[in-house]
């Protein structure tokens, strides 16, 4: 499992590598993914077997852009308009699979919708562009536990698994993309992500369905037990005792915490996205009986960031 800056030749090596059915673990704008070849089922259930993770969770496939995209799936005028507005960007879109696709069925777990996503990350783009495959890629952790968001992370987790490790450096917005479901007339939103719901009901001049939290064919992403680091959260936390950590948040910080970490000193939510993963990852380690995380505003990436610290609160 070499960790190797993201250098041409690495890239190159990692697409041989993909073409052979391997995995490579790669960086994107939000966090690194475990990649594969989405036509080559074998190499997809290396991806599954790498994250420990049950079968039935869809994975998302990786293009260059639209023109790739509108060959695997069905493009109504609203997912054109949300490709055009978002990518390459941190919005997966869930359509009606082309039954041509030639994807793997185990990509989308037997369903007849594929999530696709054009990343924002040179290095990812250069991979794309240098294998001409799809890839098929969820996040490079374990199943159940935080996204990685840099190359070590990714090691920590995976340890020998990847046949590569592309280090590309810290993942630049740090949370998963936002998921919207685009298959009937009412765009759905499935997962809260680095896109805020704002932005996008701001292109569609309209609100965003929510899915239901349990509704069967709902993203996986919405199960309750995700995000979840070994040390218990106390959430909305406005002091902190000796032996917790504190996952601070804005200016006035309470003092005499074990260990505290600030997500944006200047309390501005999408920086704290950009660190939220990493600092939970580093407090899980601290030694804390718990992590105090501080009240974060609901609004913006905050409603993201809000909805990964409950399920990781939850999931004990
Ligand atoms: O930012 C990201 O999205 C990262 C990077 C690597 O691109 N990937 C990621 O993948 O977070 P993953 O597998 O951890 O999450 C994929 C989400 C899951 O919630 C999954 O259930 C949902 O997308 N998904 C994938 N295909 C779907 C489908 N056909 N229908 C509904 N949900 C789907
Ligand atoms: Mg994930």
């Amino acid at each position: 499992m070499p960790v190797l800056p993201a250098t041409d030749d690495a890239i190159a090596q990692a697409a041989q590598a993909l073409a052979r059915g391997e995995t490579v673990a790669f960086p994107t704008e939000t966090v690194y993914g475990l990649g594969a070849n989405a036509r080559n089922a074998e190499a997809v259930a290396k991806v599954f077997a790498a994250k420990e993770r049950p079968r039935f969770n869809p994975l998302i496939v990786h293009v260059p852009g639209l023109a790739a995209a509108e060959t695997y799936a069905a493009f109504n005028d609203t997912a054109r308009t949300l490709a055009h507005a978002f990518w390459p960007g941190p919005l997966s879109l869930v359509l009606p699979k082309r039954p041509d696709s030639g994807i793997a069925d185990l990509v989308t777990a037997g369903l007849d919708t594929i999530a696709l996503r054009a990343p924002n990350h040179a290095v990812a783009q250069a991979l794309l562009a240098a294998t001409s495959l799809p890839i098929a890629a969820p996040s490079a952790n374990r199943s159940g536990r935080l996204s990685p968001t840099e190359a070590a992370h990714v090691a920590q987790e995976l340890g020998e698994r990847p046949a590569m490790i592309l280090d590309g450096g810290p993942c630049a917005r740090g949370i998963e993309s936002t998921v919207v479901r685009v298959t009937g007339d009412a765009p759905v939103l499935l997962r809260l992500g680095a896109v805020p719901r704002e932005a996008i009901e701001a292109v569609l001049g309209r609100t965003l369905a929510v899915a239901e939290e349990d509704a069967p064919i709902a993203s996986p992403g919405q199960l309750e037990r995700h995000y979840a680091p070994q040390t218990p959260l106390r959430l909305d936390a406005k002091d902190v005792e000796a032996d917790e950590a504190l996952l601070a948040f804005g200016s006035s910080v309470p003092t005499g915490a074990r260990q505290t970490l600030n997500l944006s000193a200047a309390g501005d939510p999408t920086e704290a996205a950009t660190n939220l993963f990493a600092a939970l990852r580093a407090l899980d380690q601290s030694g804390a009986s718990a992590i105090a995380v501080m009240p974060i505003p609901d609004h913006g990436l905050g409603e993201a960031i809000n909805d990964r610290l409950r399920r990781a609160a939850k999931a004990r």
